[in-house]
């Protein structure tokens, strides 16, 4: 790959800094802004991902509690032969959405002389020292790192990227946090640069006991807890708001008709606060919706893979049937 603007001179010589997408600050205000104005007031998920936030979500993937993780990697592990035979030799791994530095790992050591690997992250600091960090470790491999929200598109076409297959691999369940309408648009937007013979490796949790998915999301460390309050020190931060953090209690529930855990922030008294200037208040049990987490079912997955243009050509699992993991291709 030619470099197209290597900004960061400390890069390995392999690895080239794509920041023309660089999300721009403004969408985080705006979108907290509209969020905290909506009768239900929310904020998009992605904004956790802050550098206190990912290292808080790094934390939640070692409590006990939380099963996702460990077995997507354990998974990964069994199947890694498998996943080499359907790539083949000189595959093109592209990642949306990169924090995870050990799945990607396990990825491209399975495979057969992967050509190159593209990363993808809105959080420029982190996808970096993700991507150098991979550099180190593999160093006859092409990287990319692309600063851009995932959610626009991979915008791949004007990237020198060697020829081979592409593999898209989204792993963790990252899927579960769009509602369904919008998963399916991620997943079209990922089919979008498609070519016959590319594949999506892609995560997706599973229905199971709502005891045990209401624990992964409220474990007894406060970990969790404390990733979903950071995200309004985020907004403190980046904004100048004064938002009373400690009035705030971190609920993670099922809602079993729509299949997925869901958490919110619930004011503990009347509070009032400014974001950006602008005036908000909240009544003593009002929450802020600050995530969603859907599990699938064999059925509903199928249905958000085909309605997005995608044939489901093999799915695994783990022996509890906890988690898996799809390949999938454009259908023809
Ligand atoms: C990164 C979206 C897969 O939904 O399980 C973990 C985020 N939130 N604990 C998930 C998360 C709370 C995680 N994903």
């Amino acid at each position: 790959m030619n470099s197209m603007s290597n900004t960061h001179s400390a890069l390995a010589a392999q690895l080239d800094f794509f920041d023309n997408q660089h999300p721009p600050k403004s969408d985080f205000m705006h979108d907290v802004l509209t969020g905290f104005a909506l009768p239900t007031k929310s904020v998009p998920p992605k904004y956790f991902y802050d550098q206190a936030g990912s290292a808080l979500f790094d934390q939640i993937t070692e409590v006990p509690e939380y099963y996702v993780t460990r077995t997507e990697l354990a998974l990964l592990d069994r199947i890694a032969p498998l996943l080499a035979q359907r790539a083949g030799p000189g595959a093109v791994v592209v990642e949306p959405g990169s924090g995870s530095s050990l799945k990607i790992r396990k990825l491209l050591d399975a495979l057969h002389d992967p050509a190159g690997y593209v990363g993808l992250d809105i959080s420029e600091n982190h996808l970096i020292a993700a991507c150098a960090d991979l550099a180190d470790d593999y160093p006859d491999l092409n990287i990319g790192a692309i600063c851009a929200d995932f959610t626009a598109g991979l915008h791949l076409d004007h990237l020198p990227l060697p020829d081979g297959r592409r593999v898209i691999f989204f792993p963790g369940s990252t899927i579960g946090n769009f509602e369904p309408e919008a998963a399916r648009d991620v997943l079209r937007a990922f089919r979008e640069g498609m070519r016959p013979g590319d594949a999506v490796l892609i995560g997706a949790d599973r229905v199971k006991e709502p005891e045990m998915l209401v624990a992964a999301y409220d474990d007894s460390m406060g970990v969790t807890a404390a990733f979903n309050l950071n995200l309004l020190t985020h907004i403190n931060t980046a904004m100048g708001a004064d938002i009373d953090v400690s009035n705030f209690k971190h609920i993670a529930l099922w809602n079993a008709e729509r299949e997925r855990i869901e958490m919110h922030l619930e004011a503990q008294s009347d509070t009032a606060f400014t974001i950006a200037g602008q005036s908000f208040s909240m009544t003593a049990g009002e929450r802020l919706h600050t995530e969603n987490s859907h599990k699938f079912t064999p059925e509903s997955f199928d249905k958000l893979a085909s309605d997005a243009g995608f044939d489901r050509i093999q799915t695994w699992s783990d022996g509890a049937d906890l988690f898996s993991l799809h390949w999938l291709e454009p259908s023809a």
